[in-house]
């Protein structure tokens, strides 16, 4: 086993896959121009073999201790649900934790199967509590099935759930204390994220809402103090003095935190991203790998060179714009 470490000291231990470009919302924000989906074909998805030997490889070749689940959707591929026994039989073997991204509008129907399968983390994406605008955003009706995912997954008990909220000027910047107050009514942590660009959204610098606003919008209100228990995470995390719920912020605009990154992605077409908004100069995609016989101990090297060309943080958000092939759906953040 050897780390996989980058140029700049950074040791790698993440690795987030997304198993489906796929979606059954229409967030304005991912994907608005919803002709763009589904670019994966099916024959360009990893199998959820491959996904195994994936994971396999970077438990045991760099010592890979958490995986996550992304989308699109993670839940409206087929399939999925029951690979999650095959992810129990790898962890037990492996000792791994994962994760799970989801929109929720699902969730609450397969959830005693993932519980049962040893989730160890669900984010659920909900960016308003007004059930028009959760149709303005996601182009679907189905508000309540998401707040019921919410509230299902707190009934089961399960402690590691956050709530991802994308903040845009002028659409839900004045949800913020509602979004609070709902933390605290339900004793959970809700993440504020900036909202970032990509080649294909809409995202232009009149939307933005930077996380220092997101702060003092709270604490006209609260006092926040600083969490720091979970220092490899992306967010920054705040406890609310004297009541229940925690508070984050996903600041990856106003200020990033690429210096601490520990994460490499695999999009759902099988390319290998060392960096959510990677513009990668050479290319590394699984399915090629595996279709073409090379065996893992090839497959760790080629790895260890992409790792060796990462950059140092990402460029501003005028080039991120710029930047090609660089979506949402098919990264899944
Ligand atoms: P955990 O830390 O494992 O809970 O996951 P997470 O917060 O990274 O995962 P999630 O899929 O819920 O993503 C939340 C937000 O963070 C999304 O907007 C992601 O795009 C963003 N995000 C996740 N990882 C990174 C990263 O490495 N860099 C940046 N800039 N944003 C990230
Ligand atoms: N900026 C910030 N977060 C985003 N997400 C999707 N698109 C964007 C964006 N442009 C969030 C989703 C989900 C997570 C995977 O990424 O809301 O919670
Ligand atoms: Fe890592 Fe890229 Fe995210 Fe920065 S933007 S934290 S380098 S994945």
């Amino acid at each position: 086993m050897v780390n996989l470490i980058d140029r700049f000291g950074r040791i790698h231990n993440y690795l987030r896959i997304s198993v489906t470009d796929n979606c059954n919302f229409r967030c304005f924000y991912c994907n608005p121009n919803s002709a763009k989906d589904c670019n994966t074909g099916k024959d360009s998805l990893l199998s959820f073999e491959e996904i195994s030997r994936v994971i396999n490889l970077f438990s045991s070749h760099f010592g890979f201790n958490k995986f996550r689940f992304t989308g699109g959707e993670p839940l409206v591929r087929k399939g999925f649900i029951d690979y999650l026994s095959d992810i129990q039989k790898l962890k037990n073997k492996l000792n791994f934790k994962v994760g799970l991204t989801t929109n929720g509008y699902l969730l609450s129907y397969y959830l005693p199967k993932i519980i049962d399968a040893g989730i160890d983390y669900i984010n659920i994406s909900l960016d308003t509590l007004d059930r028009i605008k959760f149709k303005q955003i996601t182009k679907i009706d189905v508000f309540d099935n998401v707040l019921n995912s919410i509230y299902n997954t707190l009934d089961y008990g399960f402690d590691n759930l956050k709530i991802n909220v994308v903040v845009m000027k002028g659409i839900n910047d004045d949800e913020i204390l509602d979004f609070v107050h709902f933390a605290i009514t339900k004793n959970i942590n809700i993440r504020f994220i900036e909202y970032m660009p990509f080649s294909d959204n809409d995202w232009n610098k009149e939307d933005f809402f930077s996380y220092f606003d997101m702060k003092s919008i709270i604490e006209t209100k609260y006092k926040l103090i600083a969490d720091n228990t979970n220092n490899n995470s992306v967010a920054k995390d705040f406890i609310l003095s004297g009541y229940n719920g925690k508070i984050s912020f996903i600041s990856s605009i106003s200020e990033h935190f690429c210096n601490s990154c520990n994460r490499v992605r695999i999009a759902s077409n099988g390319d290998f991203r060392t960096c959510l908004f990677s513009d990668d100069k050479k290319s590394l995609n699984f399915k090629y790998l595996f279709k073409n016989g090379f065996d893992d101990n090839d497959i760790a090297l080629k790895v260890i060179e992409m790792i060796n060309d990462k950059w140092e943080k990402h460029p501003d958000e005028i080039s991120l714009k710029k930047l090609k092939s660089n979506n949402m759906f098919m990264i899944g953040g």
